[in-house]
């Protein structure tokens, strides 16, 4: 293995010691026609909504790759990119973009299409959420490590990899900034 994403594959975090399972394993999709009951009050589809159906869609995959209870650590960056209207049919993709020892990061894309037209489905919203594997205590416990399939799953393996150490790295100094005077 060669190259940036060998690099990454050098920092991961201290593997779970199980056996890998592919993305294409737990990649799911969830479909969903808009109604009157989900509109905001300038009539179109209210963002809630949408959050409800990517963190529904991330953790039936979180829980199919981790192969059990899966919960929401944290979600961020969800873009809203276009407005989603009534009529509109809304398909959630979801997929395991990084796994560490206990936790998953799961990537969302959401498309939307008329329910009754063939014209191409637009891309509304994308989010990245981390789930943590759960046991029956609640406790954090090991999950598969992801192994993606080809150049694209890399590419979103390393940028989640970005995403983690940030995240860790943005934490590390607020907690560190709270202990400062003011
Ligand atoms: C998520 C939770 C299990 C983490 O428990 P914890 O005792 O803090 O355990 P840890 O610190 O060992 O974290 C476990 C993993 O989650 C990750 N994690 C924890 N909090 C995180 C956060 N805010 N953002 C990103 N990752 C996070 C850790 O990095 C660790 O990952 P790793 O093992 O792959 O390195 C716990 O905070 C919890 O139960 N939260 C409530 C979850 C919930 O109710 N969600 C909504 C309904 S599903």
């Amino acid at each position: 293995m060669t190259g940036a994403y060998a690099v990454f594959m050098a920092e991961l975090p201290e593997p779970s010691g199980l056996p890998g399972k592919p993305t294409t394993a737990s990649r799911t999709t969830l479909s969903h026609i808009m109604t009157q009951n989900e509109v905001n009050l300038l009539g179109t589809v209210h963002g809630g909504v949408i959050m409800k159906l990517v963190d529904d869609a991330a953790g039936a995959v979180a829980g199919r790759h981790s192969e059990g209870p899966a919960v929401t650590a944290s979600m961020d960056e969800m873009v809203f990119l276009e407005p989603v209207n009534v009529g509109d049919l809304v398909h959630v993709h979801a997929q395991v973009n990084w796994t560490g020892r206990t936790s998953m990061e799961i990537g969302v894309k959401v498309l939307a299409e008329r329910w009754n037209e063939s014209t191409p489905a637009t891309r509304v919203a994308t989010a990245y959420l981390v789930f943590a594997a759960v046991d029956e205590n609640g406790k954090p416990r090991r999950v598969p490590p992801v192994v993606p399939g080809n150049d694209r799953d890399r590419r979103r393996f390393q940028e989640a990899q970005i995403r983690r150490t940030h995240r860790l790295a943005r934490r590390r100094e607020i907690t560190e900034s709270r202990q400062r005077p003011l």
